[in-house]
């Protein structure tokens, strides 16, 4: 599966929602995750975030990463439409360690 990881947490600039065959990425007030059952690999929406934040669940250690995309994306409502990034997006794009502004 891919999974949405830090650098999506205040930007959430939500191209990747545009391409994604079987819709499966879900929002939270700062960030998205993709239901990692519903993922069926097809690797497209990976080059279309222009935070890079999308990522295979194979690459580095991403454990945690995974846990919060299959706990939020159960939680959070579907999101199919591109809509603007957050304001902030700009100065927050490649800040590292993000998880502490991470919204629930
Ligand atoms: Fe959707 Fe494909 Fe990205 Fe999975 S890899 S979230 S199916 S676009
Ligand atoms: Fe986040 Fe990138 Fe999508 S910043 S909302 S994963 S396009």
């Amino acid at each position: 599966t891919y999974i949405v990881t830090d650098n999506c947490i205040k930007c959430k600039y939500t191209d990747c929602v545009e391409v994604c065959p079987v819709d499966c990425f879900y929002e939270g007030e700062n960030m998205l995750v993709i239901h990692p059952d519903e993922c069926i690999d097809c690797g497209v929406c990976e080059p279309e975030c222009p935070a890079d934040a999308i990522k295979p669940d194979t690459e580095r250690n991403l454990d945690d990463w995974l846990a919060l995309n299959t706990e939020y994306a159960a939680k959070w409502p579907n999101i199919t439409q591109k809509k603007p990034e957050l304001p902030e997006a700009k100065e927050f794009d490649g800040v590292p360690d993000k998880l502490k502004y991470f919204s629930p």
